[in-house]
């Protein structure tokens, strides 16, 4: 068809697979106060859906460059976890993330992670120590300090854009970049939802067409129960509530907890607040996890 030019694709991320690589991607001024180009930073382990994308636009709007790391972080998972069945979809999430004219996807192999002889993990404390993820996944904030550290000083960020969705997960990077004097400022970012209420996540393509029709009892059960403590009902007594229609529900319940939302530490009174209701629950062999503010 002369004279037509055929629509240019998006141009796609940049990929960097090894530390130089992105450090050369990123321009060695990077995190130096010689490149005044600011860089957000998205961590993820791909499976990206319309969640993961909303952090990717929240992070445009907060930096001049945009860098998303996908590394499913073998050391966050304990044995019996999904590690080795864990989503893994990098056409398409490369795809997504040309969409957004994303600028780097930092997408390093274990062995550039972890290189032989690699013998340093980080141990955090504090919300790392709540008694809610931590108690059913003792591997797990341990694995997701040390990788984030590690993004963190790779990427060198200003910003980082972390899910609310991973509530506790954000308390206790927020005190890593806190407590490691980083020079970085991290984000909390909305849960973005189906329309029935189901929080997005990776493993929700592990759910059963039943299972998927009982999943969003986990958000409306943890709203009815915010609404409850709102309007005066005793705490302890909303979050019963609350657990027994999770499980009626068919889920078993590892927790349904209402926790002051900085420090997680249990709160039984509503003057007590900022509250936070939180729930973990499997169903079938999918365990979901949810929060919402009160
Ligand atoms: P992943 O589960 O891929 O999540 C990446 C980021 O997306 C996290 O900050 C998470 O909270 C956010 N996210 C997930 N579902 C969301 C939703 N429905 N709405 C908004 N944000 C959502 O969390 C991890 O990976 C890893 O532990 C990681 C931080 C990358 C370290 O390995």
């Amino acid at each position: 068809m002369a004279g037509k030019k055929a629509p240019t694709p998006p141009k796609g991320p940049r990929v960097a697979r090894t530390v130089s690589a992105l450090r050369k991607t990123l321009g060695a001024d990077v995190g130096k106060h010689t490149d005044a180009r600011t860089v957000a930073l998205v961590p993820t382990m791909g499976a990206l859906h319309a969640g993961h994308l909303a952090l990717v636009k929240l992070a445009k709007r907060r930096a001049d460059r945009v860098v998303v790391s996908i590394f499913v972080n073998p050391t966050q998972f304990g044995p019996a976890e999904d590690f080795g069945r864990y989503p893994r979809t990098w056409d398409a999430d490369l795809k997504a993330l040309a969409g957004e004219n994303v600028d780097v996807v930092w997408a390093p192999t274990a062995d550039v992670m972890y290189p032989q002889g690699f013998a340093t993990r980080l141990a955090p404390e504090g919300p790392a120590l709540a008694g809610l993820e931590d108690k059913f996944r003792p591997h797990f904030f341990g694995g997701v300090a040390t990788v984030v550290a590690k993004l963190f000083l790779q990427c060198r960020p200003d910003v980082a854009i972390f899910g609310q969705k991973d509530y506790q997960q954000l308390q206790v990077v927020t005190r890593l970049a806190r407590d490691l004097d980083l020079p970085l400022k991290v984000i909390g970012a909305p849960t973005w939802r189906e329309k029935d209420g189901l929080a997005l996540s990776s493993r929700n393509v592990y759910l059963s067409a039943q299972e998927r029709a009982a999943a969003p009892v986990l958000h409306a059960a943890l709203s009815a129960c915010a609404q409850e403590i709102r309007s005066g009902k005793i705490i302890a007594q909303a979050v019963d509530t609350a657990r027994n229609t999770i499980s009626r529900a068919g889920f078993i319940i590892d927790y349904v907890e209402a926790r002051h939302a900085a420090t997680l530490a249990p709160i039984h009174q509503q003057k007590d607040g900022p509250i936070r209701l939180l729930v973990a629950a499997k169903i079938g062999t999918t365990r979901l996890i949810d929060n919402i503010p009160v």
